[in-house]
């Protein structure tokens, strides 16, 4: 149900959850301050709750408020991505930042979004914890179609339009040595090491055991189908029996019903395109469906949408 900026600010002030959109992917949003809110967001998406939250804020200041340390020099380096796609994690304030929104870490990972709306919303209730606005493991929301299939007409949404990039934004950890890539995301690797003018350092083993980013352990962005991944002759992928062929739009189509992420020229519009395309696939009830690898020809689109087809392919 989609409804106005000051109903989405009523409805926050009296405790409920509304569906927002950033422009990256629409968020499930709560006050940090309202418990009963934040317990809600992990029912609704059934999202484990060792997986933490992001905090979006609508100025430094409020950043500052929630975090123990704030690293002047990465920050100011940072803020050609800041309002934007970029969450930072830090060490966190624990008496303001609820143990919920951190699944009980010691740091939090705030962003401030781009999209206005979003923090027009932020400067009239304060701070928000907002996961993408979808079923936990599913692709995100990029419209507020996505939004009524997950989660049902009534469910109250302020209509964005289309999200502009698409996918999430990047996680990366700030520490005094350095800084981690927790997540791919919109700002890609390269743009970060020219800012921070250092490349991320490696996850430490007991990192990749138990990972930075909780979220990452877990099936991601994927549809009912399965996918599987190659690049088959016909008479191959006939005793595959697939139902659908997914790619862009120069691929093979083995005479399947072909999902296309338009064409590899433009990636930035494939990337925009992607869960839109992988939600069709469950709308179209695809059981099976076969991804045709395309090369990532160093272009850092293209080797964002691979990985996150690949997650959506991994099987937990
Ligand atoms: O673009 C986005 O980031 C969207 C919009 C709504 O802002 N949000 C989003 O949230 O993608 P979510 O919950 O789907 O993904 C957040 C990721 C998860 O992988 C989570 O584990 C990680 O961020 N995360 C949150 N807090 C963290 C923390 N303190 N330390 C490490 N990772 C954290
Ligand atoms: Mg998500």
């Amino acid at each position: 149900m989609k409804i106005s900026l000051s109903q989405a600010v009523t409805l926050l002030k009296s405790n409920q959850v509304v569906a927002l959109p950033t422009e990256t992917v629409y968020g499930l949003a709560a006050r940090i301050n309202s418990p009963k809110a934040l317990k809600e967001i992990f029912e609704i998406k059934g999202r484990p709750s060792d997986n933490p939250l992001i905090v979006h804020v609508a100025s430094d200041k409020q950043w500052q408020d929630l975090v123990k340390i704030w690293p002047e020099e990465q920050m100011k380096a940072l803020k050609k991505f800041i309002p934007g796609p970029l969450t930072v994690v830090l060490p966190a304030k624990k008496a303001r930042v609820p143990h919920i929104i951190r699944a009980g870490l010691d740091t939090v990972a705030i962003r401030i979004p781009a999209q206005t709306k979003f923090r027009s919303v932020i400067r009239k209730v304060g701070p928000l914890a907002a996961p993408s606005a979808n079923l936990s493991g599913r692709p995100s929301s990029t419209t507020t179609q996505h939004i009524e299939s997950d989660f049902g007409a009534d469910f109250p949404v302020l209509d964005g339009g289309s999200c502009d990039k698409g996918i999430e934004s990047t996680v990366i950890r700030l520490l005094p040595e350095g800084w981690q890539l927790l997540r791919e995301g919109v700002v890609t690797q390269k743009q970060l090491v020219q800012v921070l003018g250092l490349k991320p350092m490696r996850l430490d083993a007991e990192s990749r055991k138990k990972p930075r980013t909780p979220g990452q352990k877990y099936k991601h962005y994927a549809p009912q189908a399965k996918l599987v991944f190659g690049k088959p002759t016909l008479q191959q992928i006939k005793k595959l029996k697939v139902d659908a062929v997914l790619g862009f739009s120069h691929a093979p189509h083995y005479r399947l019903p072909f999902y296309s992420l338009g064409s590899i020229k433009r990636p930035k519009l494939a990337l925009k395109k992607l869960y839109q395309v992988l939600r069709q696939l469950d709308l179209d009830e695809c059981q099976k469906v076969f991804v045709v690898d395309f090369g990532t020809k160093n272009s850092e689109e293209l080797k964002l949408i691979q990985g996150r087809l690949k997650k959506a392919s991994l099987k937990v």
